[in-house]
């Protein structure tokens, strides 16, 4: 196969919480191809170190562009707010240079602030994203005078794992990270989460929340991005295959794997194991 033959567009979380952008992204452009992977058995990456998750993420990286992906998207913001850069400025221009990774901060950060009406906002992520300011840092190069609070909900991601996050167990680590964000900053009126996996969550706390705030989550922003990002890179759209395929690796256990997809995607889909080293 050379270099530039065309291949599906590799899509990668640490775990179940890409598919909720995953499945924004195929309905926008559904003839694509896509390899979606998930790193379940190395979840949650949150409280993880910048090197692990670097090297993780790196590793997930190189095996989906073995699986002929040209273009990897970082489904996953502890991994784009960890590992993209470096792998951006280090490793990409070791390998064929049409190659792409692309993070999922960078579309949100650009939209954000005009979001709010009260030019507040509140941000819910993982530690390993709250840790590396990627968000506060990256929203100030687009709205400077955006007030910018974070919020780590290290619950919210195990809880969700371990398909928890409809127990009434959920109800009090919910509250608390939303309590304790709007603490930080009561005139908070828009709220992101900034975690591919917290959609699952949204009904919890959307009980929770003060009416006058919104929460904003990423799948959409995320597709809508993408697909311009293709229609500016022609190069780049050719070299991405369009045969309607979906295949979904796990480093887990593919039959967990694929029951729990269904609550994320709304289908069935077949799962196979990989290893990633
Ligand atoms: N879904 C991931 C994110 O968007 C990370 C979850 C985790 O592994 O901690 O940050």
């Amino acid at each position: 196969m050379s270099d530039t033959s065309p291949g599906p567009i590799g899509i990668f979380d640490s775990g179940y919480g890409g598919l909720t952008v995953f499945r924004k992204i195929e309905r926008l452009l559904p003839n694509y191809d896509f390899i979606y992977l998930g790193d379940n058995a190395r979840a949650p990456y949150g409280p993880r170190g910048f090197e692990t998750i670097y090297e993780y993420t790196l590793q997930a990286v190189q095996e989906l562009f073995s699986r002929g992906c040209q273009l990897v998207i970082l489904a996953c913001n502890t991994s784009s707010a960890r590992a993209l850069r470096n792998i951006q400025q280090i490793d990409l221009p070791k390998g064929p240079e049409h190659r792409r990774v692309l993070g999922i901060i960078r579309p949100t950060t650009e939209l954000i602030g005009n979001l709010s009406k009260s030019k507040h906002v509140g941000i819910l992520a993982t530690e390993g994203t709250v840790k590396s300011e990627s968000y506060p840092i990256e929203i100030a190069k687009f709205f400077p005078r955006l007030e910018v609070s974070q919020q780590a909900c290290p619950m919210w991601v195990p809880l969700i794992e371990n398909g928890e996050h409809e127990s009434e167990g959920a109800d009090y680590f919910v509250k608390k990270y939303l309590e304790q964000l709007i603490e930080k900053d009561p005139m908070i009126d828009t709220i992101l989460l900034g975690c591919t996996h917290y959609p699952l969550l949204l009904k919890k706390i959307n009980e929770d929340l003060p009416a006058m705030i919104k929460i904003v989550r990423q799948g959409e922003l995320v597709a809508t991005s993408l697909q311009d990002y293709l229609s500016r890179h022609p190069e780049l759209a050719s070299i991405c295959s369009k045969k309607g395929s979906r295949q979904f690796y796990t480093t887990g256990d593919p039959e967990i794997f694929s029951n729990k997809a269904k609550q994320f995607i709304g289908k069935e889909i077949s799962v196979d194991r990989l290893v990633l080293s």
